[in-house]
């Protein structure tokens, strides 16, 4: 079946995102989220970025018009049943997830593959609330949506291959690299990278070297293009935190403990870009 309509469920920071880019591969968007109020704030936020584009001269006035007449707002959840592709981009909380399939599965025919944008969730238990698990999938994209290529493709115990074969093209003419995972804690990038940044961390409490020498060290001695302490600032130390205690909890493996500095800063609100204020200041 050929992919015309999407409906993004989740109109967030990552949910309008992925709608914004869908729109530029001529795909019809349906974006909707708890109310009509939210999803014209994303519109908004679509439109600014879009006009951004044009401002800078990497796109034309009526490109961004086409592509926003392409994206429309869902004033309900129902308008899931018209789309021929689902995605949830809503807040990380396996209630709220498992609430919003339940209904998806419902409204939608068992042909309509329903994905999940979720980063630490298991795509297995959020389809056990399905009739129709086999068509459950995890697609998971990377913030900025525009910029980061990768979408990792995470399979869970019941999702059918036609499932992950169809969403993996469905991510290429987003013009994505999508790579298959299992479904696991972390998936792949996450798991790798944000022990990586813990680690960065503790060096830092332990002395090792000041935030200066151990993100350029990484920079120069691993060909990173960031060093770890201003990537964790940029991602913000609370989503750091929270993917550690995720991989903690899940792993049951104490080499994902989280580094006590990294707890502090969060608990004193230092959680980087988004505070003005975490291993760097951004305050003007
Ligand atoms: N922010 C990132 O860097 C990033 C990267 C990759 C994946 N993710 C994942 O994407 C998802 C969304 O993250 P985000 O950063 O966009 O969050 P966000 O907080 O910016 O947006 C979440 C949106 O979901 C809406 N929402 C909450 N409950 C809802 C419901 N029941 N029905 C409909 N809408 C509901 C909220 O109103 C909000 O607009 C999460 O699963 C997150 O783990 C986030």
């Amino acid at each position: 079946m050929e992919i015309k309509k999407v409906f993004v469920m989740g109109a967030g920071t990552m949910g309008s995102a992925i709608a914004e880019i869908i729109s530029k591969f001529n795909l019809e968007v349906l974006l909707g989220d708890l109310t009509d109020d939210i999803a014209q704030k994303a519109m908004r936020n679509i439109e600014h970025h879009l006009q951004r584009k044009v401002e800078k001269g990497k796109m034309k006035s009526e490109e961004k018009d086409t592509l926003l007449s392409r994206i429309k707002i869902a004033h309900n959840i129902t308008e899931a049943s018209q789309a021929d592709f689902v995605i949830e981009a809503i807040i990380e909380d396996i209630k709220s997830k498992k609430k919003v399939f339940a209904t998806l599965d419902k409204l939608c025919p068992p042909e309509i593959i329903l994905a999940t944008n979720t980063s630490t969730l298991s795509i297995t238990d959020i389809a056990t609330v399905t009739r129709n698990p086999e068509r459950v999938v995890g697609i998971h994209f990377f913030n900025p949506v525009s910029r980061m290529e990768l979408v990792e493709i995470a399979r869970g115990k019941k999702t059918s291959q036609e499932t992950v074969v169809t969403t993996k093209k469905f991510a290429e003419r987003l013009g994505k690299t999508p790579v298959d995972v299992n479904d696991t804690p972390g998936f792949i990038v996450n798991r790798l990278l944000i022990p990586m940044i813990n680690e960065a961390i503790f060096a830092l409490s332990e002395g090792v070297a000041n935030k200066e020498s151990i993100d350029l060290a990484m920079k120069l001695g691993a060909a990173h293009p960031m060093g770890p302490l201003v990537l964790a600032d940029l991602i913000g130390l609370d989503v750091c935190l929270y993917i550690m205690e995720t991989l903690e909890k899940n792993f049951g493996d104490p080499k994902y403990r989280p580094c006590p500095l990294l707890q502090k800063m969060v608990e004193e609100r230092k959680l980087g870009r988004k505070t003005g204020e975490g291993f760097y200041s951004y305050r003007k």
